[in-house]
């Protein structure tokens, strides 16, 4: 789509949680735009806060963050052992923005990054958009099934 840009940012992102990077390394204030972004668009990581978010983005293999302007409009991560398995998370586009084949330039930007291009098994769970992840070759996988276990000393910040 015209005048989108994607960022491919450095693993762990450094220069969006340091120094607020955007578009062309310019400061954009790009951690309150990733608030914003996860906070109104993707509801299971709605509230996080900004320690989270750094600590979230210091421990992913890849980010990618689209921007219009100095608005930031979608944005996935990646973690991976960079050889058998990597996992897709928090893959969000802004609404006003979707359909547009935004979510898939996001998706194809992480598939096809150095560390994740080779690894044997990508993953990733979703909630209510599996059929955007068929048509883009992911398989519902019916031999394996998803365990949880929830953290009761999770961290409170
Ligand atoms: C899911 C999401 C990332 C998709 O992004 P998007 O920009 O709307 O999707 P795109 O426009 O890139 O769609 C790419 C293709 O998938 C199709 N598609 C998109 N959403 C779809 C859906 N829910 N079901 C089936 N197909 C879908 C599109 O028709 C398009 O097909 P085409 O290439 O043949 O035209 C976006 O809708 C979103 O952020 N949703 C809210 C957050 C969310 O639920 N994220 C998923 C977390 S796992």
């Amino acid at each position: 789509m015209a005048g989108i840009k994607l960022i491919k940012h450095l693993p762990g992102a450094p220069g969006m949680r340091w120094f607020g990077l955007g578009p062309g390394l310019k400061p954009t204030r790009s951690m309150n735009k990733l608030k914003t972004l996860l906070d109104k668009h993707a509801f299971w990581a709605k509230g996080r806060s900004y320690k989270k978010l750094r600590l979230l983005l210091a421990g992913s293999n890849v980010v990618v963050s689209l921007w219009r302007g100095k608005r930031m409009v979608g944005f996935g991560r990646a973690t991976t052992d960079g050889i058998c398995r990597a996992v897709l998370w928090d893959i969000v586009v802004a609404g006003d923005l979707q359909g547009l084949g935004l979510g898939r330039q996001v998706v194809e930007a992480l598939l096809t990054s150095k560390s994740i291009r080779s690894v044997e098994h990508i993953y990733l769970m979703t909630t209510n958009e599996k059929d955007f992840y068929l048509q883009l070759g992911f398989t519902a996988n019916q031999n394996q099934t998803l365990l949880e276990k929830i953290n009761l000393h999770k961290s409170t910040f």
